[in-house]
């Protein structure tokens, strides 16, 4: 047999490697093989953090463009292996999306003629000021597997703690189902599932899945469908007579049962139309086995933007932070490349740059003046498609969800154009707490965002008046907040639609582009696989700066 490349055998490879680097060296093959199976992958290589080599970049002058996540990380490993650097901040906060409000934090959309004040009260004897009051009005969550996040969360002593996506009593509100009634998510979870194995076990009945099931193991299929679905036995049938009627409800009760004289009482079982009228099945019952909102889900302790600010006090050399690299208030208006060096220019000329690390968002980068854009990639940049996303934010006059309604953290979920409302994962039985009041993105978020300021206070209020009867008056109505990222200044929207899937050609053809003039690098979430995760802006970074530093060494 005749191939073009001769075949080795991954056993042969191992015996060979082993001959050569011993034991050690066969483990480290097998890793990267892949062969070990369970435990780490290595897919990110041995140090999610590691650092450039010391002095690589020592002589090197680097502007940073952009001091959110993705600046402040390749700034400060820049910084860490000798490079002369400067992150250049179109604003005056430090973290671009990674934003968290406390008392008395000020922002403005583009368009509004006074900013929005965060304010908090009293409530009991937590202080306006409490580490407890705050909204993450940008990046809320961290998904287990964004591991140089995590990692980076650990070298900066950033502490983390749970983020409940989930709690079954969350509710689901449809204008269109039941009335408009909100019901909870353990319910339309639990009947459907015992519909659904109620029609398996049918379908098997009837013989139609001889084909399917191995004689051998009808008996398992049958018990595991009796198992999820909580499903009786009558006779040779298995059916679903609602979940109280074997054991525990998963669907649980509308009173709860108690002492002896107190059975509770279980809700009454939604049938298969109610499931499927209730149009929940299209996504929202089923969000929390997205990979990326699977459990465990972390958030730092007190408050999204603890990880900006462990990077503004990582130490870079000359005694300094990476705070002390940060430039605010400095809008970079062009880029132009001279010959062997990168002009950079904002309010004022900030002079020859050997590199340049560009975060801003791909449409605001194409948009800059100077030469550094060929015609194509300044094309290719402005047609990456940025989501629209609004976020609303109320202070709880006390814990009604928990007191009244007995959710304990997790989303509420609505056709309303609020979509979501979030309720806190920390200090359960607090006197008070701060609501994510509104999570809207894509089409809602586009009609949300037209509204004034007022206007989406208003329909965020009626939004959360379907989940919470009383609403109004259960929050500080007057202090609320709304945010629209596609309208606050410097920020194209919420974050590049998965760019990589929506608009192949679009990323094949971004990704190609990097690095621009072998000068500018590009970074930012929207510069990778997860757009709209903070994981993207650092594991962007990193490709800069190991692109950069690789460059220069070549360059000598
Ligand atoms: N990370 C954000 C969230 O969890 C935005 C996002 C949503 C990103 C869905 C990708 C997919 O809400």
């Amino acid at each position: 047999m005749t191939t073009d490349r001769p075949t080795i055998t991954r056993r042969q490879l191992l015996r060979g490697i082993g001959a050569i680097g011993g034991a050690g060296a066969v483990y480290t093959a097998m890793h990267a093989m892949g062969l070990l199976g369970g435990g780490r992958a290595l897919a990110r290589g041995p140090s999610t953090t590691q650092a450039l080599p010391a002095r690589s970049m020592t002589g090197k002058r680097v502007l940073v463009i952009g001091a959110g996540l993705a600046g402040l990380c390749a700034g400060m490993r820049l910084a860490r292996a000798g490079a002369d650097v400067e992150i250049l901040e179109a604003t005056n906060h430090v973290g671009g999306r990674s934003l968290t409000l406390r008392q008395g934090d000020s922002y403005s959309e583009w368009d509004w003629n006074t900013p929005t004040t965060m304010k908090f009260e009293q409530v009991g004897d937590v202080p306006p000021t409490d580490p407890d009051n705050y909204l993450n009005a940008g990046p809320g969550r961290i998904p287990q597997h964004h591991e140089r996040l995590i990692d980076y969360c650990r070298e900066l002593g950033v502490k983390l703690q749970p983020y409940l996506f989930h709690d079954a009593a969350n509710l689901m509100q449809n204008d269109d189902w039941n009335g408009g009634k909100p019901v909870q998510l353990r319910r339309l979870k639990n009947d459907l599932r015992g519909h659904l194995s109620e029609m398996m076990a049918k379908v098997q009945n009837q013989g139609a899945l001889d084909k399917l099931v191995d004689p051998s193991e009808v008996d398992a299929f049958l018990g595991m469908l009796q198992h999820f679905g909580q499903l009786s036995a009558e006779g040779a049938e298995l059916v679903y007579r609602g979940s109280a009627t074997i054991g525990y409800p998963r669907a649980g009760y509308r009173v709860q049962p108690g002492d002896v004289k107190t059975p509770g009482r279980p809700w009454p079982t939604l049938s298969l139309d109610d499931v499927l009228n209730s149009d929940f099945w299209n996504s929202e019952m089923f969000n929390n086995l997205e990979n990326f909102w699977q459990a465990t889900l972390m958030q730092p302790v007190d408050g999204m933007d603890m990880i900006v600010k462990g990077f503004q006090r990582a130490s870079v050399p000359g005694g300094k932070t990476v705070n002390d690299l940060v430039v605010p208030g400095e809008p970079v208006t062009r880029i132009d490349v001279v010959d062997d060096k990168v002009l950079v220019t904002g309010k004022r000329q900030r002079g020859h740059a050997d590199y340049v690390v560009a975060t801003l968002s791909a449409p605001l980068l194409a948009q800059l003046e100077g030469n550094f854009l060929n015609p194509t990639v300044k094309q290719v940049l402005s047609s990456v498609y940025v989501t629209p996303a609004c976020k609303v934010g109320w202070q709880g006059r006390s814990r009604f969800w928990e007191n009244e309604d007995r959710i304990y953290g997790g989303i509420s979920w609505t056709k309303d154009i609020i979509n979501q409302i979030w309720y806190p994962s920390y200090s359960f039985n607090s006197p008070t707490g701060v609501l994510t009041g509104a999570y809207n993105r894509t089409a809602d978020a586009a009609e949300f965002q037209k509204l004034s300021r007022s206007e989406r206070i208003e329909v965020a209020l009626a939004g959360g008046e379907k989940l919470h009867p009383g609403f109004r008056e259960k929050v500080f109505a007057e202090n609320g907040v709304t945010i629209a990222w596609a309208k606050m200044p410097y920020q194209a929207g919420g974050w590049a639609n998965d760019t990589f899937e929506t608009q192949p050609e679009v990323f094949t053809q971004m990704a190609d582009a990097d690095p621009i003039n072998r000068k500018v690098f590009m970074a930012g979430d929207w510069f990778s696989y997860w757009p709209g995760w903070q994981i993207g802006a650092l594991d962007s970074a990193h490709l800069a700066t190991d692109m950069m530093h690789r460059e220069a060494a070549n360059r000598g």
